[in-house]
């Protein structure tokens, strides 16, 4: 018979090594426990037990769902012995960590953390994104029009409203409560005026800055300090400035958006980070052949961009694309850590 409890064990030991490659020992302590204890009888270890789908970080990404709803308890107060081992208290003995988790376990309220995928909206990211609205905005100095699929949120719609430190190149909103500075490797984005004119988005599951905050702060990791300061800042910023994302999957979404008429003198640029690899596959191929189409009726006083902050199979670092029409000439810009904390940018702008 398929034992369900084991592979939902490999998939919190899998979650374990993401977690430690991505810089977060104490979220990796907490998988490997899930992966190694025995679960206390309740509601969670019921469904642990017989989880029906693929519980691996590529699937329903149970380890998230666990992980989010044990910081989600710790940040309001309800886990007491686990928010003892959580930051700013010191990483605790594994056997502590452990007794906190197995009480964390039974607690009310945990088990309906695992009826929802995690979702993030990772602010980080616009580091990367801003430099390619730089690089689009070098090569056609227009006012631009932005449109994100996967927008989650909608938090790097305001990309332009945080400060930034790109390479040496300051830029963005110098008095944002949100101020960013990467990691930088290379020479700096090319400077350009952005004057945003249009912020659209779409999600199939559109979260609210306004009240699904905390749910978006518990899926960042406890003990990731920089991201929650982040994440937190970006929640003002966007409260402050509210952007509605539409529900839709991006496919169908972006046919309508591109079949409104672009005013002449005005450029659109369309973007997604780590999102188009979550688009079925008959989706990213309307994606991509919707932009394609409009790519060839574009001209230098309306044109259009694809910039894409995705990893695909075949690499190891994400990457940042940026295809521009008219030409439809296509060019890798960065490599980037998946946060967005590292940019290795690779020096060319688009020509002019
Ligand atoms: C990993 S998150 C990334 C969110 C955001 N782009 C970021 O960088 O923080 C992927 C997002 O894609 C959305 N998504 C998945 N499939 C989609 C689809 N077919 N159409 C639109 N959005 C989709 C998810 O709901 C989720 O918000």
């Amino acid at each position: 018979m398929h034992d369900s409890a084991a592979d939902v064990r490999a998939a919190f030991a899998e979650q374990a090594g993401w977690c430690r490659a991505l810089g977060s020992p104490l979220t990796a302590a907490v998988c490997d426990l899930l992966a190694e204890r025995e679960w206390p009888e309740g509601e969670v270890a019921r469904r642990l037990i017989s989880w029906p789908g693929d519980p691996r970080p590529s699937g329903d990404a149970v380890p998230l769902r666990m992980c989010g709803g044990l910081h989600a308890g710790v940040r309001a107060g309800t886990l007491s012995a686990l928010a003892a081992c959580y930051p700013p208290n010191a990483m605790p003995e594994t056997e502590r960590l452990g007794a906190a988790i197995d009480e964390a376990m039974v607690s009310p309220g945990l088990a309906e953390w695992l009826d929802r995928p995690p979702q993030t909206n990772e602010v980080g990211r616009s580091n990367a994104l801003f430099a390619g609205v730089l690089a689009f905005a070098w090569r056609f100095p227009l006012p631009v029009a932005l449109f994100e699929l996967g927008a989650s949120a909608g938090l790097n719609l305001g990309m332009d409203r945080f400060g930034f430190d790109l390479g040496g190149l300051q830029t963005g909103d110098p008095s944002s409560p949100l101020q960013l500075k990467p990691e930088w490797t290379g020479p700096p984005p090319p400077e350009a005026k952005i004057e945003v004119i249009g912020r659209h988005g779409v999600d199939l599951t559109p979260l609210d800055p306004l009240s699904d905050g905390d749910r978006l702060l518990a899926f960042v990791w406890a003990d990731q300090a920089q991201r929650i300061a982040q994440l937190e800042a970006a929640l003002k910023v966007a409260e402050a400035q509210p952007v509605t994302i539409d529900t839709d999957d991006a496919a169908s979404w972006i046919e309508v958006k591109l079949a409104e008429a672009q005013p002449e003198g005005t450029s659109r640029l369309f973007y997604h980070s780590i999102a188009f690899q979550y688009f079925p596959p008959a989706s990213q191929q309307r994606v991509a052949s919707a932009i394609e189409r409009a790519g060839e009726r574009a001209t230098e006083r309306a044109p259009i961009g694809w910039l894409r902050f995705e990893r695909t199979p075949d690499e190891q670092d994400p990457t940042l694309r940026l295809k521009c029409w008219p030409g439809g000439e296509d060019q890798l810009l960065a490599t980037c850590h998946p946060h967005g904390a590292c940019i290795n940018w690779l020096g060319d702008a688009p020509a002019r």
